[in-house]
């Protein structure tokens, strides 16, 4: 058992480039601002039918309106010190089912 955990801990750290405590911080101080509530026409965390249609557009064309901001979700989403790794981690975290 505990061995397992330990495969899933250095599993988890070396596939992630920031850790999922780190992520959720991130998310927490910047993203959820308005995509907790869904503020101004922002897709909500966790509910998956709402990020289906941005999804299909793909991931580097999501990660880049992030960077450059889009109509009510100023640039970078308020993460001045995100990098594209950290928006794409940010990006699927929030549009995986809660
Ligand atoms: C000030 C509010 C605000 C913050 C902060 C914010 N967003 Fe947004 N976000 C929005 C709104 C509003 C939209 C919908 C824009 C539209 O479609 O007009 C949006 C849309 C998006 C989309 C879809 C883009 C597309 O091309 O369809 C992604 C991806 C996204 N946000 C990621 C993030 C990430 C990652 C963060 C945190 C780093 C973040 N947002 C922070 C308001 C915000």
């Amino acid at each position: 058992m505990t061995r397992m955990l330990l495969g899933l801990i250095l599993a988890v750290g070396f596939s992630a480039v920031i850790s999922a405590g780190e992520l959720e911080d991130r998310y927490n101080k910047t993203c959820v601002v308005c995509h907790a509530a869904g503020a101004a026409g922002a897709p909500k965390t966790g509910v998956a039918a709402e990020w289906e249609s941005r999804m299909a557009k793909g991931m580097d064309a999501l990660v880049e309106s992030v960077d450059k901001g889009m109509n009510a979700m100023p640039p970078k989403g308020m993460c001045f010190d995100c990098s594209a790794d950290d928006f794409k981690a940010l990006i699927e975290y929030m549009a995986a089912p809660k």
